[in-house]
Formats: structure tokens, C-alpha cells, sequence
């Protein structure tokens, strides 16, 4: 039996998006999520989340099936336009309800809260009007919202994730366009990570200034990484997968952990790559209490040259590949999710070992870790043992990197329940536990009895 450290975090997640439904209920607002998800052809099946899993009707029935599970902790994410319908100006009285009886229930089956500000929909009214992340205004209108959330909830919520993978905003929806906004660019992609950060910078400042001393909670950021190894021994090889994890982390870790982009980013993009004023370096250095790490896959990495180009499916890319001229495959030996991500435990721990290097051991969470199945019920059971073996693989891999002095404090299996996975529409299941879509039945998986035990017994055999 691997046993964790006593005050180990297990938890689940989830985000509003994929989840909730109730896209006109409750006097909410649209998002660029609603939009996006209405114009023909840009997600699977033409999928949407206006019902999804549902959970805006269901949540009581959800949170009860967390504490059967025996779950300790779970992350959410609030809907912005669900606050503030317009993004920001009057607030929306039935949001706050929606969020604060959540909280409630949760807290009344022994369940934290851990709440993600920023999981991607952000109020339409604000792309339309101010052209979103592209407008450094956004910053303080972020920070205005997520001061009306700390007020509203922070006396009940201790764990506060700002935004969640920046990266994915900034490259899916800014560059290739696969996700909302569904803008195409090689520029924009860095317009906008500069303003999330300057916004995540100035919300962590509104924490720090008027709640975190009596409300006596934590605040940090999610980003996403996967592990790029060398493909093989070379020395161009070798700098090609450390440039492809700064192209990808230290784009936005660097900032927060060491106070400015990463010098490769810098000197390869020149004036592409917006430059922080003071005052931002200021805000953004040290504006983590912890470090979110979601991650799930590792790809090889090699220089790229005119026989070996840079790898251009954009779900196999850490950037944009011509900025970082590295080239990503995939090595065929390993066992791949539905999604085609191989199952590559080693890499995650390699990737802890790295930000706790780079990054002065901060304290890490992995706020996400999952894999996709083709799950179906079967006589009322979903046998997903292989869902358990990647868990079982990953969970092994983060118990050795603490043996190793990694200060790895908690892990969230991604995802709660089965739901709306963006692009890829209600194709992939990613859940403990299943949902019917047709009917909105919850099926818990035998993924979830496996993690049930773990959490209880607070390790893995
Ligand atoms: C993450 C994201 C989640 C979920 C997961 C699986 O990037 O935060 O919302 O979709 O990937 O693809």
C-alpha cells in the first residue's frame, strides 16, 4: 500500500460549461461558450451544453453521490455570466443563490469547496463589447467580479483557483480557433495570455487586500502542462523539449513564480510578446499560494528541421509551433485514451521533479488528471478498469515524486461525472461516473468504488 501524506487533498472536478445546463435559467447571461456551441459545425455532433449533465437542477442529487462516494473535496467553477449576466454592472441576485446553496450542500456533507473563478465562459457581452481578452480593461473587470465572489462566498470558500488553463484560452481560442472565441491568429494568442495573467494578477491583489486576512483562505492559479521528452540524447533534442515545456508552462508560471516571461519567449517572439509594465511584474510575482497543475498526457520532443516540421495537430502542440520550432509525436509503443493521449505516468512525475525546480518548490496541486474511455452500462455497471489502472499508474508515479521530496499536496481526478468535453461535445467520457444523457441517470463506474477506497484508506495498492 503507497499511503499519501495525512493532509493529502482528494478531490474531483468538474466546470460550469460542461456541466451545468440551465443556459437560460436563473437570469443568467450568455458566454462565449453559449455562442460558440450554436454556430453549425464547430463542435462534435453539433453538441451543446444547454442541458448537459443538468447539475444546475441536480446538484443536490450530485453532491449526495460525492459524500456516498466519500469524496473530501471538490472543484468547481462559478459561471461568470451567471454573477454578472452583462459581465459586470448589476449583479444577478439568483447566481449568487445558485453558487451559495451549492456551497452550502457541499459543506453540509463534508465536502471543501475548491472554486476555479475562470473554466473559459466568459460573458458574451464582453467579447462583444470590449473584444474580451484582447482588451487590457478586462483585468480590473475580472477583478471586480471575482471581488463580488470572494464577498459573496468567501466565508464559506477557503480554496480559490483564479483561472484555469490559460493556455488553452489563449492557443484554442485565440489561435487555432477550435474553442470559443473561435478566433484564428498567431499573435493574438499572446494578447491574450498577457491580459489573463494581468487579470489573475489583479484579482489575487483584491484576495490579498480586503479578505485573505479574515476570511483566512488560499489563492493560486490552474495551468495545464504536459511532459515533452527528449526524443533522443542530442543536445538539440534535449533543448527542444525544455523550450517546448517554457513555450507552454513557463508562459505563464514564469510570470508568477519568477516575474517575467521566459527568456526564450522573449528573445524568439520580440515585440509579439507584450512586455509587463512594473506594477504588473509586481502584482504577478508571488501570486500563487499553491501550484495547479493539470496534466495528462507526454509527447516527445525534437528540433524541428525541413525532414522533421513542427508537429501541427493542434491537440499534439504546446504552442505555436513555428514560435518554438519544436516538433511533437507521440511514441507509438504507448497504450493511448479515446482522446489518442498516451498513457505516460513517468511523465508526470518528471514534470513535478521540473516545476519544482524551476519554480523553488512550490507547494503543487493537481487540480486534474484523467483519461477518456468508451464507457457503456452494462446491466446497471460500467467495468472501466482501465480507467483504474491509469489512475492507479498516475497516483504511483505522484506517490514516488513525494517520496523524492516533491511537495505534491493534493489531486483531483478530472472528472466528478461524465460531461460536456468542449469540442469534442458528449463523445468523451471522462467521469467516475457516468450520465445518460437522454435521461440525466448518474451510473457510478467502477472507477468510482476504486476511488472511493482510495480516498478512504488514503493511498494506493
Ligand atoms: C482540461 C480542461 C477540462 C477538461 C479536460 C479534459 O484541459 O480544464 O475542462 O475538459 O481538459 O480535456
Amino acid at each position: 500500500m503507497k499511503l499519501f501524506p495525512e493532509d493529502f487533498t482528494w478531490g474531483t472536478a468538474t466546470a460550469s460549461y460542461q456541466i451545468e445546463g440551465g443556459w437560460l435559467e436563473g437570469g443568467k447571461g450568455f458566454s462565449i461558450w453559449d455562442a460558440f456551441t450554436h454556430l453549425p459545425g464547430k463542435i462534435h455532433n453539433g453538441d451543446t451544453g444547454d442541458i448537459t449533465c443538468d447539475h444546475y437542477h441536480r446538484f443536490r442529487e450530485d453532491v449526495a453521490l460525492m459524500a456516498e462516494q466519500g469524496l473530501k473535496a471538490y472543484r468547481f467553477s462559478i459561471a461568470w455570466s451567471r454573477i454578472y449576466p452583462q459581465g459586470s454592472g448589476e449583479v444577478n441576485p439568483e447566481g449568487i443563490r445558485f453558487y451559495s446553496d451549492l456551497i452550502d450542500e457541499l459543506l453540509a456533507h463534508g465536502i471543501t469547496p475548491w472554486v476555479t473563478l475562470y473554466h473559459w465562459d466568459l460573458p458574451l457581452a464582453l467579447e462583444l463589447e470590449i473584444d474580451g481578452w484582447r482588451n487590457p480593461l478586462i483585468a480590473d473587470i475580472f477583478a471586480e467580479y471575482a471581488r463580488t465572489c470572494f464577498a459573496s462566498f468567501g466565508d464559506r470558500v477557503k480554496h480559490w483557483i483564479t483561472l484555469n488553463e490559460p493556455w488553452v484560452s489563449s492557443i484554442f481560442g485565440h489561435g487555432n480557433g477550435i474553442m470559443a472565441p473561435g478566433r484564428r491568429s498567431n499573435d493574438e494568442p499572446y494578447l491574450a495570455a498577457h491580459q489573463l495573467l494581468r487579470a489573475h494578477a489583479k484579482a489575487v491583489e483584491v484576495y490579498r487586500k480586503e479578505f485573505q486576512d479574515s476570511q483566512q483562505g488560499r489563492i493560486g492559479i490552474t495551468n495545464n502542462c504536459d511532459w515533452r521528452e527528449p526524443l533522443t540524447d542530442s543536445g538539440a533534442d534535449q533543448a527542444a523539449a525544455q523550450r517546448a515545456l517554457e513555450f507552454f508552462l513557463g508562459w505563464f508560471a514564469d510570470p508568477v513564480y519568477l516575474g517575467d516571461y521566459p527568456e526564450v519567449m522573449r528573445e524568439r517572439l520580440g515585440d509579439r510578446l507584450p512586455r509587463f509594465s512594473d506594477e504588473d511584474k509586481a502584482l504577478l510575482h508571488g501570486s500563487s499560494d499553491f501550484f495547479g497543475l493539470n496534466h495528462y498526457t507526454t509527447l516527445l520532443a525534437s528540433q524541428s528541421n525541413p525532414d522533421n516540421p513542427p508537429e501541427s495537430d493542434p491537440y499534439g502542440n504546446g504552442g505555436i509551433s513555428e514560435d518554438q520550432d519544436v516538433t511533437l509525436i507521440a511514441d507509438p509503443a504507448w497504450e493511448k485514451t479515446t482522446m489518442g493521449w498516451g498513457v505516460v505516468p513517468w511523465g508526470c512525475r518528471k514534470l513535478l521533479h521540473w516545476i519544482d525546480r524551476r519554480y523553488g518548490s512550490p507547494e503543487i496541486v493537481i487540480t486534474e488528471n484523467g483519461c477518456t474511455l468508451d464507457d457503456i452500462v452494462v446491466d446497471g455497471k460500467v467495468e472501466d478498469r482501465k480507467r483504474i489502472d491509469f489512475h492507479r499508474e498516475y497516483l504511483a508515479a505522484c506517490h514516488q515524486a513525494i517520496s523524492e521530496g516533491i511537495r505534491l499536496k493534493g489531486y483531483f481526478v478530472w472528472s466528478f461525472m461524465d460531461n460536456f468535453e468542449w469540442a469534442g461535445g458528449f463523445s468523451k467520457r471522462f467521469g467516475l461516473n457516468h450520465v445518460d444523457y437522454a435521461t440525466g441517470k448518474r451510473t457510478p463506474k467502477a472507477s468510482a468504488g476504486w476511488y472511493s477506497a482510495v480516498v478512504k484508506r488514503n493511498g494506493v495498492s
